[in-house]
């Protein structure tokens, strides 16, 4: 009696996952990418790669990057906003694929894909205009925003000695508390920082991080793992970059916080 049951429930709980799973088998596409529709998340947070524009639709590099590869693909792009912590959990989920200056990392690469890099960069440390932090080891023991789940966290977390570590959901309420004394430093990603920088002229300056040792970061486009959509992405990048598409982009979006 005991192994009929259990048996039945092995087999309800096989049909509940393939319902489940039904309009996104794993590797495969999603009802709305068959549809045309290409779902992608990114955090708006993070200028110039993205941001709310003055119609409160997201904008930036990332953005124009991902619309002209859907383009390239023939598929439509619709562009979710979401907290960065909770886009890796979300591809093959909520979204068919994200874009957020996200930076290629081991740990990450256990859950998703990464497209072929697009663009280099590196965090840099924000500190007050008047501050005397230069190196790594003036930065031990200090308090450090950063935002929840990002390499900047991961370089407080792990590598800063003593630190204490600040998380927010968007890097510009880290540097908020900068400018308010709450925090000594923001580890952020270089060209976010120099956007910050130029925010608020003359408050607070932005450190390089080969200052700090940092190690470069490559940023990739994060697609669900053993999906299609992986070439067909590389592909519209490699186009993209040939025809000068790319090139235009970096012009119009990053050539001044370069
Ligand atoms: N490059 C960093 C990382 O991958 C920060 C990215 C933050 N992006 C964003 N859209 N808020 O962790």
């Amino acid at each position: 009696m005991k192994k009929v049951i259990a048996l039945v429930l092995a087999a309800v709980l096989c049909a509940a996952a393939l319902t489940a799973c039904g309009d996104k088998p794993a590797g495969g596409a999603s009802a709305t990418l068959e549809e045309g529709k290409l779902i992608v998340g990114t955090n708006a947070a993070f200028p110039p790669f993205e941001y709310l524009g003055d119609d409160g639709a997201p904008e930036g590099f990332d953005i124009a990057l991902i619309k002209a590869i859907g383009e390239k693909m023939g598929l439509e792009v619709e562009i979710q906003d979401m907290e960065f912590n909770a886009l890796v959990a979300a591809v093959g989920s909520k979204v068919d694929v994200a874009i957020a200056g996200m930076t290629v990392d081991e740990e990450r690469a256990q859950s998703v894909d990464f497209s072929n890099s697009y663009y280099e960069a590196l965090q840099y440390v924000v500190v007050s205009a008047d501050s005397e932090i230069a190196t790594m080891a003036d930065l031990a023991g200090k308090t450090i925003g950063v935002q929840l789940g990002t390499t900047g966290d991961f370089i407080a977390t792990d590598d800063v000695e003593n630190a204490q570590v600040s998380r927010y959901d968007k890097m510009v309420d880290a540097v908020n508390d900068l400018v308010n004394g709450r925090v000594e430093a923001v580890i952020i990603d270089k060209n976010p920082a120099l956007v910050f920088e130029s925010n608020f002229a003359g408050q607070i300056k932005a450190l390089d991080g080969v200052q700090f040792e940092f190690e470069k970061e490559y940023y990739a486009i994060a697609l669900p793992k053993g999906s299609e959509l992986l070439t067909q992405v590389n592909d519209a990048l490699a186009k993209l970059k040939e025809d000068g598409t790319f090139d235009a982009l970096v012009a119009e979006y990053i050539e001044e916080t370069k």
